[in-house]
């Protein structure tokens, strides 16, 4: 790129000095078209005149003939930079006539260089383009994307179902004690479930919840009734894994206390729940049954979604799908967390995530939600 050489003012033309002067000759150079003249300030103790029309064409033809960003770079510099002869004189104007004459010019070049910058990298990427060693059509990188796991997904769809029905969901800790797993729901000290060999203790009385019922106590303990809640969560048995036993699983409690609550209100309550999950042709049985919480306590089954109650491997061809355990709470319950039981009633339930999971999707062994293995766990 050829520099632009300074021009030495010539003898005739007075050199800078106070605004008036500048401004006589700014108003000289408009009485000249084609000459706009104007003197750049003394920098480094030397004077010089410009020509800012062949300033600006000059910088213009740079501009154009810049093949490269770096080039147009060089340009912008060499006329717009802050050293440059416009930045110079553009900071000795005192005049509105040199200031329109010196800023028209700045910012034509201004313009002329966006212009060929777009250019310049259109180029850029046209030549990219060409290039015959890219290769459009070669697939990218997989993005690969997660998903929530399968038993995460039904507890959300089990929690929706209750907010829509105003329950609240309440959760509960996994590390209790004895009194909220066994004694306050009147577990006897007989009951096989408190054997060491089938809970884990961390201490006497200190151990990992082997039921979410626990969260019964809980709930009643930190609020007074009405309660309308459901407990999701992890629980903990001491099992060997197999295909239907792991140490770990998923359960959902639920609990209700109001006045005049009866087992009809239960029934209404797990009939709408199933009609949600398993669709609107479903229906409910309960069979008597016994839980320490619980009197009276019941067991319910569910029609089979499968077959429609005609017989299926799944319902084992009697048309019913076992669910869970329920019941009306206690009263013994109620004294133990200082409700009531002459003024309060309520019932419970609980039912296992996993088994609707399973069940759902015709999944033979529960070691495949912990087996980490995405070709399963991915179609889900
Ligand atoms: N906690 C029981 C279990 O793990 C299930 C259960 C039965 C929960 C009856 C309840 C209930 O709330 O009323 O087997």
């Amino acid at each position: 790129m050829v520099p632009w050489p300074r021009r030495a003012a010539p003898s005739s033309l007075p050199g800078p000095g106070s605004p008036e002067a500048w401004a006589r000759r700014a108003t000289a150079s408009q009485t000249e078209p084609g000459l706009l003249r104007l003197d750049v300030p003394p920098e480094q103790g030397e004077s010089a005149t410009v020509n800012w029309q062949d300033y600006e064409s000059e910088g213009v033809q740079a501009i154009a003939g810049s093949a490269t960003a770096e080039e147009l770079d060089a340009a912008r510099v060499q006329y717009l930079g802050r050293k440059g002869d416009l930045a110079q004189a553009l900071r000795g104007v005192r005049d509105r006539e040199s200031g329109m004459l010196l800023n028209g010019v700045r910012s034509r070049l201004e313009a002329a260089i966006a212009e060929r910058r777009e250019a310049i990298e259109r180029e850029e990427l046209e030549t990219l383009y060409a290039d015959r060693s890219f290769d459009v059509t070669l697939p990218g990188e997989e993005f690969r994307r997660g998903r929530l796991h399968l038993l995460t997904q039904i507890k959300r769809e089990i929690e929706d179902i209750f907010l829509g029905m105003g329950y609240e969901v309440y959760e509960g800790d996994e590390v209790t004690d004895t009194w909220h797993n066994f004694d306050a729901l009147t577990t006897d000290h007989g009951h096989p479930s408190r054997s060491p060999s089938d809970t884990f203790y961390f201490s006497d009385d200190v151990l990992l919840r082997t039921h979410t019922s626990p969260d019964q106590i809980r709930l009643m303990e930190s609020r007074q009734p009405p309660i309308y809640a459901i407990s999701p969560g992890r629980v903990y048995r001491r099992d060997t894994p197999d295909a239907t036993h792991s140490p770990t699983f998923l359960q959902v409690e639920s609990l209700v206390v109001d006045r005049g609550i009866t087992l009809a209100d239960l029934k209404g309550a797990v009939l709408h729940f199933f009609r949600q999950l398993f669709g609107p042709e479903r229906e409910v049985r309960m069979r008597t049954s016994y839980f320490p919480f619980t009197e009276p306590s019941v067991e319910f089954d569910v029609t089979c979604f499968l077959c429609n109650s005609e017989g299926c491997p799944v319902c084992k061809y009697s048309g019913w799908i076992e669910m869970g355990g329920a019941g009306w709470v206690d009263p013994e319950v109620f004294r133990n967390v200082g409700y009531d039981p002459e003024v309060w009633a309520g019932f419970a339930f609980g039912l296992g995530i996993e088994r609707i999971a399973m069940l759902r999707h015709g999944l033979p062994d529960l070691r495949l939600f912990w087996d980490n293995d995405l070709r399963v766990l991915s179609q889900f």
